[in-house]
């Protein structure tokens, strides 16, 4: 496009000599810009939608132009299963424990604790802006984020936006935007994907007149639970099915949760109050598979503004030099482990969730399995953007290519504060509803490796679990409640007995739990700086069972609704010098 005009001026010149050099240069400085303009990105971000449930398998234009033109992390994780504190960890690169902002709401999350942690100044659409970015976005970007606080202040480093607002930020029917500096709007009536679509391609079109390199960030409520305002009661909030847009409300009428062997259990598995569960009845396992039906037709939206947004990119000149992201903030569970449906738990429903990454250099229709998470999603738009990275940052670079370098990590930080909260009709406040559950404390280390699949948590009434997942995919034979007694026929990690296992496991935990930065990515080096350990796998060796044995263990004092470090035990791990002999870690 560019060219042609550059040579038909030049046409008009005169000498067909004037013609050929204008056109070398002309096709010149055409190259030198577009190999000097930094890559676009597009990152669309969904809300609660699995990735252990299928889901992506019912977005056939999302795989179509995202997922089969790009690459499949299979193995992606978020650090804490909620939106808000899942959210703010992505746009800072930190854990939630260096966030501070662990909730929905204030005091321990939400908008507000965002703004009061300073990260409305220093998070990274400002970032992104400071390296030559034209910057925007629409959808949900916090919770109690409101129509009442939008202006006090208002959310910095967008060149343009365009807010949901709560407490309309779920109701598909009626949801409220609120447009850069301008008042909020209610579009009661309208369906909020419809709303979202045509707010996005219209930043979209911003976003490609411009000369700067643009972020583009697009964030559908789907296939979040529908929550009315006006069911907003003492605190009770009414959460009840997905709302799909009317074309596909007839959608998957024979689809059901996949009856994996953790969907409502004859036995109860878990900690916790998740033990306490009882089975679910008929009734309430045919709602549950009704919840996982309007939920994928809820996503039907998704899938087509996605396709919209992409043959909108197609028809510009930018496609080439555009990465297009596509995750959610956190997964979801409906039925596993008798559970109601929800997220905030640590288990695989809850914090495995779909990332594709399709651009330039961006290998077409490969999976890696390389582990990675929400924190990695900072450091990974500053090398695509050419930044780089800061030391505050948790986590590193995703190897967005099979052979590139950068520093590995097995293991993913889960971290969760507060309540949970259950959905639905039968979330337990009567025919339709949402309820708090308390004491949903847990930390846990999520880890991949050579010969190993293992998510070890230790829950604030100090219960622990120890899952295999080589062995039990849907982590339904916790191994830490059930073999307390070691014997010829226990079960071995790494030909290992378990105690031994659990020895590094908590170690780990122990630097995780409070790790900041590097000590994030490397955290082995924290346990034994000078000897050669980074992996689970190297720290078994049997010379290193005195010092682990002696570590102290994580555990809590009580349950905290928040990150309160007093209620969180003993904070720091012991120190190898020479693998044998140790000290206090400071
Ligand atoms: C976007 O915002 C940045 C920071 O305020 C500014 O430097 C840049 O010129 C803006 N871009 C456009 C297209 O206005
Ligand atoms: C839709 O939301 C507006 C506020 O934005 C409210 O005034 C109105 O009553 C709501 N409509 C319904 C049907 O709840
Ligand atoms: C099934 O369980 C739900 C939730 O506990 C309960 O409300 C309902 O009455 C039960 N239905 C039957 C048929 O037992
Ligand atoms: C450290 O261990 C790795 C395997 O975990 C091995 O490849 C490497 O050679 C070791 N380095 C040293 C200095 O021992
Ligand atoms: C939650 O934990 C607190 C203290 O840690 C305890 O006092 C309380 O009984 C627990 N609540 C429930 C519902 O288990
Ligand atoms: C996190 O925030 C809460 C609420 O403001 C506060 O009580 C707590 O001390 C903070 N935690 C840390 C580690 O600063």
């Amino acid at each position: 496009m560019k060219l042609f005009t550059v040579a038909a001026l030049a046409a008009s010149a005169g000498a067909f000599t004037d013609l050929q050099t204008n056109l070398q240069s002309a096709v010149q400085t055409v190259l030198q810009h577009s190999e000097s303009r930094k890559p676009n990105i597009l990152f669309v971000i969904t809300d609660d939608q699995d990735l252990q449930l299928d889901s992506i398998n019912y977005t056939p234009l999302i795989s179509k132009h995202v997922r089969d033109q790009g690459t499949f992390f299979t193995n992606h994780f978020v650090t804490t299963a909620l939106c808000c504190p899942s959210r703010v960890s992505l746009w800072t690169g930190r854990q939630a424990h260096n966030t501070n902002v662990t909730d929905v709401k204030p005091p321990y999350g939400g908008y507000p604790k965002f703004v009061e942690r300073g990260f409305n100044d220093d998070f990274l659409p400002i970032w992104l802006q400071d390296a030559g970015y034209d910057t925007y976005y629409t959808g949900k970007m916090f919770n109690a984020h409101t129509v009442d606080n939008y202006h006090s202040p208002h959310i910095n480093g967008f060149n343009g936006s365009d807010f949901l607002l709560d407490p309309y930020t779920y109701s598909y029917l009626n949801s409220t935007y609120q447009r850069n500096r301008d008042a909020p709007v209610s579009h009661e009536g309208e369906h909020t994907i419809d709303v979202i679509t045509r707010k996005a391609l219209g930043f979209l079109d911003d976003a490609l007149e411009g000369d700067r390199p643009f972020f583009l960030a697009v964030s559908p409520v789907a296939p979040h639970s529908n929550v009315d305002p006006d069911a907003i009661e003492g605190g009770k909030i009414s959460m009840t099915l997905p709302i799909p847009l009317k074309r596909h409300e007839d959608l998957f009428q024979d689809v059901k949760v996949p009856r994996h062997e953790n969907f409502n259990p004859d036995q109860p598995s878990g900690a916790g109050w998740i033990r306490d569960l009882p089975k679910q009845n008929q009734t309430v396992v045919d709602y549950n598979d009704l919840f996982y039906r309007s939920r994928l037709q809820a996503l039907q939206g998704v899938d087509e503004l996605v396709d919209s947004l992409v043959t909108r990119l197609e028809e510009s000149d930018q496609v080439e030099n555009t990465y297009i992201i596509y995750t959610s903030d956190n997964g979801f569970h409906i039925g596993q482990h008798r559970l109601p449906p929800g997220k905030t738990c640590g288990f695989e429903e809850d914090i495995r969730v779909p990332l594709f990454i399709r651009g330039p250099g961006i290998p077409k229709g490969h999976v890696q399995d390389a582990v990675t998470t929400h924190v990695d999603l900072a450091p990974t738009f500053f090398h695509l953007a050419g930044i780089p990275a800061r030391t505050d940052f948790d986590g590193t670079t995703i190897p967005i290519t099979p052979d590139f370098e950068a520093e590995r990590h097995e293991h993913v930080t889960v971290e969760y504060w507060g309540s949970a909260v259950a959905e639905g009709a039968f979330s337990g406040i009567g025919p339709q509803g949402s309820t708090l559950i308390p004491n949903n404390t847990y930390k846990s280390v999520r880890l991949l490796g050579e010969g190993y699949n293992l998510y070890y948590s230790v829950w604030c009434n100090n219960e622990h679990e120890l899952y295999d997942l080589s062995t039990d995919p849907y982590q339904v034979n916790n191994l830490y409640s059930n073999s307390p007694i070691e014997s010829s026929d226990s079960p071995q990690i790494l030909g290992r007995n378990l105690n031994q296992a659990i020895n590094r496991l908590d170690a780990l935990l122990m630097v995780l739990k409070s790790c900041q930065g590097k000590t994030c990515i490397q955290p082995w080096d924290v346990l034994q700086p000078v000897d050669n350990v980074s992996t689970l796998r190297d720290a078994l060796v049997e010379e290193y069972d005195g010092f682990y044995a002696a570590q102290p263990q994580v555990s809590f004092d009580w349950c905290g609704e928040g990150y309160i470090i007093d209620a969180e035990g003993p904070q720091d791990p012991l120190t190898s010098r020479y693998g044998v002999s140790w000290d206090v870690w400071v």
